[in-house]
């Protein structure tokens, strides 16, 4: 890469976060892969509250996707539609991006939030479901951000609009840590993303490219149902929560605004972890 911005080129004072901006998102673009439910579907209305036109994908589940669609246009105000793209599919990713380009002239936000589970003891794993999520969780994110940092990097600064010239947000887990028997591929995806995410993050930065990682803990959703379904599951989960409650979708969806807000204008590569305190080691609380 050889055509490097000199900072001043691309941050001027004139775009210093004015007090009237705070968290607006307004005239934003944003694209929520797997935005059709649990935490997407937050992070698609939170956007939209912020002001930010929002682009809802979606693999399967039509219905779903719609009904965020007019959540977003109807509570906030704002352009919606739904995209479905499987995010491991190049071609499929690109043509999604072509289609925001046409439709809503640009992007500025991505939160390559898209996750699966298929969760199983290691020495039983098939291949099919290590390459399963590894692609949608990994690879999907590489594909998403690749298209996102060109289309960033075509746009620029626009100072009317935030003081970086995109943001990408990508959707981690405490598992990007957090050893997580029977759920190797899951923890190996998030392990990767986290080097992506701050590898990207280092390549990216003079351009006024932002890039970062939100990482729950436990949140409501039905990827983990089985986890808080029942008291007794709830109460066997509390156990790994400090701050004793599960998580809601919409705190990770309010995480995601004040990340991509220029509030958080000088963080980029860092893992922002909304876990309740799991990252903490609870079990070391009374013991060790
Ligand atoms: P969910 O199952 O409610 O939502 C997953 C979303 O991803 C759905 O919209 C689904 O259509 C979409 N999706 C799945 N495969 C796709 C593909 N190939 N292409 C495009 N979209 C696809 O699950 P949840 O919990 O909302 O998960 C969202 C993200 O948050 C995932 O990356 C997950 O790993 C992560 N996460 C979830 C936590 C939780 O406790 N719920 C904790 C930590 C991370
Ligand atoms: C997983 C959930 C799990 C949470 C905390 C997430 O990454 O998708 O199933 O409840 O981590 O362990």
């Amino acid at each position: 890469m050889t055509d490097r911005p000199s900072a001043a080129d691309c941050y001027p004072p004139a775009v210093l976060p004015s007090p009237e901006r705070q968290l607006s998102l307004k005239g934003q673009k944003a694209l929520v892969t797997g935005g059709s439910s649990g935490i997407g579907r937050e992070i698609a209305i939170e956007l939209g509250w912020a002001g930010a036109d929002v682009v809802v994908n979606y693999n399967s589940g039509d219905e779903e996707a719609q009904e965020v669609v007019e959540a977003v246009e109807q509570r906030c105000g704002v352009r919606a539609y739904a995209h479905q793209a499987d995010v491991s599919d190049e071609a499929a990713v690109q043509g999604m991006f072509q289609r925001i380009q046409e439709t809503f002239g640009g992007i500025d936000i991505l939160v390559a939030n898209a996750g699966v589970q298929r969760d199983a003891a290691f020495d039983e794993m098939s291949l099919a479901d290590w390459d399963m999520v590894l692609r949608v969780n990994l690879t999907g994110q590489f594909l998403c951000c690749r298209e996102a940092v060109r289309a960033f990097r075509r746009k620029g600064v626009v100072p009317e609009v935030s003081c970086a010239a995109g943001k990408i947000i990508c959707m981690s887990s405490v598992h990007d840590s957090i050893p997580w028997a029977g759920h190797a591929n899951y923890a190996a995806s998030k392990g990767g993303v986290l080097m992506m995410m701050k590898s990207l993050a280092q390549e990216v930065a003079a351009w006024r490219i932002r890039v970062n990682a939100i990482s729950p803990g436990a949140v409501r959703t039905p990827i983990n149902r089985d986890a808080w379904e029942t008291p007794e599951a709830y109460h066997a989960l509390m156990k790994l929560v400090p701050y004793n409650r599960i998580g809601e979708p919409s705190d990770i969806g309010r995480a995601a605004v004040w990340l991509a807000s220029d509030y958080a204008d000088y963080i980029t590569g860092t893992t922002l972890y909304v876990d309740g305190g799991m990252m903490l080691y609870p079990g070391f609380e009374a013991g060790g």
